[in-house]
């Protein structure tokens, strides 16, 4: 099995972004038809489950109001170093240094490995584009990815925060607010209310029949990411808003960052979408993003600074691995994450080649996390080995997600 496809299946969430470029393409967005197209992107297969060409429009839509949007609002930032978390494969690299920016482009590996040269050909200004394999929950590889940039830095994040679980959603905020700290600057998402933007968009386009191409839409992100929930704590509700308004803002203050919300109805520029629209429904679309915010992310100075002691003991992914009687006794040490959860899916395909591991043993003591991507290998691998995995010497937060997730059955020896 190839390296990329390992990293496919430990996260196959990048495959929603292949979604979103090809939706720019259909919404005109300059540069997204040389991206797809070197991308070979097979737009039939990626759009399949949005069963109507109007749910594709409907898509292309909210796509098209977020990134023009999201450009506008980077470059009113007035910070001349945007960061892009994650930068998925959209044209925004090209944009931004156009518009005199630097640009630094940050996803997991399997997508920079492949928008990276593609970027590279298509961007004029090539030596200002950077881009770096991360993971957004492991502190270590942003910092890494940023160690020559200097602020301070406009970070955006545009479709990303709704795949995660609550403690990783937590974790990402932890790593940009360190992130704020030392470099300065701002974090601007429309993530918190992409579901109002969704429910708007569809409902003021298509009325009553709105309901089912949502269905469509959500049908196809969760299919695409192999994530269910496609919400946590830090995401806005739509049949609770102020409630849920409350928790996210509490969220950020737990970690030292306030929030200003922009108006995306008063922010929104002229759309080329709108060419597939009647005038009617130009008009209620507009009015129903009157209802929508991005929110724009800074340090909240009254709070002092948030300890990142915590981030610098990060040790780096280390295993260790022995074979013996048909028991896999491995050692992990750091963070199982999109970036490590390859390295062990490698030991396992080749350590039961055959089929012959009758159980697995994993000593946690070294073992400091485990991301969704990190549960998502132990899952499958559990289901192939016939015996439920064995676990020793977690600590408290290793093993309240392996019991979050029924791998429970920890033997403490
Ligand atoms: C819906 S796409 C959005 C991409 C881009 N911002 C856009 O608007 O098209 C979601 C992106 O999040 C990235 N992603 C998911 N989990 C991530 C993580 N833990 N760290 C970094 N990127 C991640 C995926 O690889 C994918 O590119």
């Amino acid at each position: 099995m190839s390296v990329k496809s390992m990293q496919a299946r430990v996260n196959p969430v990048y495959l929603t972004a292949k979604t979103a470029v090809c939706l720019m393409e259909r919404a005109k967005i300059p540069g997204a038809e040389e991206i797809a197209c070197a991308l070979a992107l097979d737009d039939k297969a990626l759009l399949q489950n949005m069963k109507d060409e109007e749910t594709i429009l409907g898509n292309a839509l909210v796509v098209e109001a977020k990134y023009r949007t999201m450009c506008r609002l980077i470059e009113a930032s007035g910070i001349m170093t945007s960061v892009d978390l994650p930068c998925g494969y959209t044209p925004k690299a090209i944009y931004m240094t156009e518009h005199g920016r630097k640009f630094v482009g940050l996803d997991l590996p399997i997508v920079i490995q492949e928008i990276e040269p593609i970027i590279r050909q298509l961007a004029g200004q090539a030596e200002n584009v950077t881009f770096y394999g991360v993971d957004a929950t492991n502190y270590s590889s942003l910092k890494a990815a940023l160690h020559d940039v200097s602020g301070p830095l406009c970070i955006s994040t545009e479709g990303m925060m709704m795949y995660f679980s609550d403690d990783e959603a937590d974790t990402v905020i932890a790593n940009i607010q360190c992130l704020l700290s030392e470099y300065g600057g701002c974090w601007i998402t429309p993530d918190l209310e992409y579901a109002l933007q969704f429910c708007g968009t569809f409902q003021a386009v298509f009325g009553e029949e709105s309901l089912a191409k949502l269905m469509a839409t959500r049908d196809t992100a969760q299919g695409q990411s192999a994530v269910v929930a496609l919400g946590n704590s830090f995401i806005i509700e739509p049949t609770d808003i102020p409630a849920s308004e409350a928790r996210a803002e509490a969220l950020l203050a737990r970690h030292g960052l306030k929030a200003k919300k922009i108006n995306l109805g008063e922010h929104m520029p002229e759309l080329s979408v709108y060419k597939q629209l009647a005038p009617e429904q130009i008009v209620r679309f507009k009015e129903a993003m009157r209802h929508c915010h991005y929110w724009i992310i800074t340090l909240d100075e009254t709070k002092g600074l948030h300890d990142t002691a915590r981030f610098m003991e990060e040790q780096p992914f280390a295993m260790e691995y022995a074979l013996e009687k048909g028991i896999l006794h491995l050692s992990l040490c750091g963070r199982l994450d999109t970036i490590s959860a390859p390295q062990l899916l490698l030991v396992w395909e080749k350590a039961n080649h055959g089929g012959n591991i009758e159980g697995i043993r994993i000593d946690c003591t070294q073992l400091k996390y485990i991301s969704s991507a990190g549960i998502r290998l132990l899952l499958e691998i559990q289901e192939n080995c016939g015996r439920p995995l064995g676990f020793s010497g977690v600590n408290a937060k290793v093993k309240e997600i392996l019991q979050q997730n029924g791998l429970a059955e920890l033997n403490e020896s």
